[in-house]
């Protein structure tokens, strides 16, 4: 498609590097899978830019103690490879980090990846050359690189959120950001540790903190539900019925709303007796993991469900916790169930009847500072020695509005999402010709089993770049009524939810202060999206503008 750039320099001046095809951006399952597409079935000239030194983007980056999968292993993985699918063994139900990275390396290995990586190496910025339609990409480092097209492969989940608490730059002891672990782990050993944030990390974390450290305090500002995780070894059984089994698995998981491979039951709570119900809420909760959510069609829609499944967690709180004045706090759950991600664990509220912990409850007690000896709330000073920050991130588009991404006529896309992020199917921007997003805001992805929804998006950018190829198109863009419809969707798609009830979400934004409150995520199910994506395909690509 674009020619190899001339080669010809001036006297004594290197020659600038031939235009890309296509630059992607992150490592991720996104990237490695983006760079497969288009550099091994579509031919292409790629490059990945990555930030970090290796392959694997959130398993690369959240080492923190307890880190692991919510997605049971077997459909938290590629599936466009049955060799692939053959020769991979999962251990556990839910994989643990070092897993996670030793696939993903296995992946970037297996295809040959890695020589069209540039590891270390963190994009700037990248603005759009109407006149030769380029984007011109600047790196860390200040090298410039020109591509035809621009492929944000960057995560929803991979900006760390540090509150701005005052006194941070004066603690004594050492501090830690789950998302940014070091690798070398950290020794809790006699150590009195503060963990900030009770969310899907910090519930994995604690139990797992509160094992070698002297004293672990909670510090929770938002109670949250858990269901146990109930992870186990995988027995050869289970290994053999997923291999001989997997095209039936794929034709759930994409069949689903979530991307997961079981059967949300088609009844509503009410359809059965308050007995039955009961019974039903016991045996997920033995069963253990995300299948909870899926006990009843309407708990995600009717306050009313998710009143009897909140209600049957805060009971299973009540009954694990022993100290009254504990499990008060962590029962005290203000919104409703799986309204924000809901978490799963290994021992979480079990880890309050230790000794060693003890939890904070920062609604009564807000956090003033940060001293040199620990955290201070309105009440008094915790002394400690390590602060672990369990406070998520900047998400879905913490990573992309850090890039100056400037499109046609000089546009930030920091300007154009001033009131939240706004595009046509979770893909592409009006005024941002050839900039696609993989997984960003308006579309399923973390509402989702992700690999499911990267293997969706890495997928129709292909065809479509593919299909432009093919027809000597040379630019794409929304269209704007199109990208205005979309967002109404989005809009509707929540509003239909019980989700937005959760004010305290990162699906909206409220966990960065300052940020937009906008639901982001496409609610509307991963399969319904992949229906619309294929409509707006087969029909000449509906709604963006296409021009040679
Ligand atoms: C702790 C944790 C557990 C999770 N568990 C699950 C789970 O069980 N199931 C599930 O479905 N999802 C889970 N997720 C979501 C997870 O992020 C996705 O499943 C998936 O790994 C995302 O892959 P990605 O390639 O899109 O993004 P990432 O894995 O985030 O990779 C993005 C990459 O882009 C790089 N990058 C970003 N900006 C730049 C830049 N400007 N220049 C260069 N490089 C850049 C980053 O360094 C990173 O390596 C979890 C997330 C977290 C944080
Ligand atoms: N596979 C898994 O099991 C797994 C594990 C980890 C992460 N994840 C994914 O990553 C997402 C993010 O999870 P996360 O736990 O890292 O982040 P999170 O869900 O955003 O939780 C952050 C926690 O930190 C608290 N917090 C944030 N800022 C604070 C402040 N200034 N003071 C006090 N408390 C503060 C939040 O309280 P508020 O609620 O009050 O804001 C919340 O309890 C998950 O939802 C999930 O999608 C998955």
């Amino acid at each position: 498609m674009i020619a190899a750039g001339s080669g010809e320099g001036s006297a004594g001046r290197a020659a600038p590097p031939p235009t890309l095809d296509a630059l992607i951006v992150g490592a991720g399952f996104s990237g490695l899978y983006q760079l497969y597409c288009l550099r091994d079935r579509l031919g292409l000239s790629v490059e990945v830019l990555e930030a970090a030194d290796g392959v694997g983007g959130t398993w690369y980056w959240n080492r923190y103690p307890g880190a692991r999968c919510d997605s049971e292993s077997h459909t938290y993985c590629y599936t466009f490879s049955k060799e692939l699918l053959q020769e991979w063994e999962w251990t556990e139900r839910y994989p643990a980090q070092p897993e996670i990275l030793r696939y993903l390396n296995h992946v970037a290995d297996r295809f040959d990846l890695r020589r069209n990586i540039r590891f270390n190496t963190r994009v700037t910025a990248a603005h759009y050359d109407e006149v030769a339609n380029l984007w011109r990409v600047t790196t860390g480092q200040g090298e410039r690189l020109t591509t035809k097209f621009l492929i944000t492969a960057v995560g929803c989940l991979s900006t760390a959120n540090v509150p701005r608490i005052p006194g941070l730059e004066t603690f004594r002891g050492r501090w830690y950001h789950t998302g940014q672990w070091p690798h070398g782990g950290v020794d809790f050993t006699g150590k009195r540790v503060g963990q900030i944030g009770t969310g899907s990390t910090g519930i994995q974390s604690a139990p797992v903190i509160a094992e070698s450290a002297a004293h672990l305090t909670v510090f929770q500002r938002t109670a949250n539900y858990s269901v146990p995780a109930r992870n186990a070894p995988l027995t050869p059984e289970f290994k053999r019925h997923v291999k001989e089994t997997f095209p039936e698995i794929r034709r759930l998981m994409n069949g689903n709303p979530n991307g997961h491979a079981f059967v949300i039951e088609d009844r509503s709570v009410f359809d059965v007796t308050p007995e039955q119900r009961q019974a039903i809420y016991e045996a997920a909760w033995k069963r253990g993991g995300l299948q909870f959510r899926a006990t009843f069609r309407d708990l995600v829609q009717s306050k009313a469900a998710n009143d009897t499944a909140a209600e049957f967690l805060k009971g299973k709180i009540r009954e694990i916790v022993k100290d009254p004045k504990t499990e008060a706090i962590l029962s005290n759950i203000d919104h409703p169930y799986a309204a924000k991600r809901p978490p799963i664990d290994t021992d979480y509220f079990d880890t309050f009847n230790r000794r060693n912990v003890a939890l904070v409850d920062l609604r009564a007690t807000p956090i003033e500072a940060i001293t040199p000896a620990g955290i201070r709330t309105s009440d008094k000073e915790y002394p400690l020695d390590i602060i672990v920050f369990a406070t998520g991130f900047d998400a879905l588009t913490g990573q992309l509005l850090r890039m100056e991404i400037r499109g046609r006529d000089g546009l930030g896309l920091a300007e154009a999402w001033t009131a939240g992020p706004r595009n046509y199917l979770g893909l592409q921007v009006v005024g941002f010709p050839n900039l696609f997003t993989v997984t960003g805001p308006g579309s399923p992805s973390v509402l989702c089993n992700m690999p499911v929804a990267i293997e969706q998006h890495v997928e129709w950018i292909t065809d479509c770049i593919a299909h432009m190829r093919d027809h000597a198109i040379e630019r794409i863009e929304p269209r704007p009524e199109a990208m205005n419809s979309w967002i109404e969707q989005v809009n509707a798609a929540a509003n239909a939810t019980l989700l937005p009830l959760a004010a305290h979400s990162w699906y909206l934004g409220a966990n960065v202060p300052g940020k937009p409150r906008v639901f982001m995520p496409y609610a509307g199910g991963m399969a319904r999206y992949r229906g619309i994506c294929n409509e707006v395909a087969t029909d000449g690509y509906r709604g963006f503008a296409m021009s040679r």
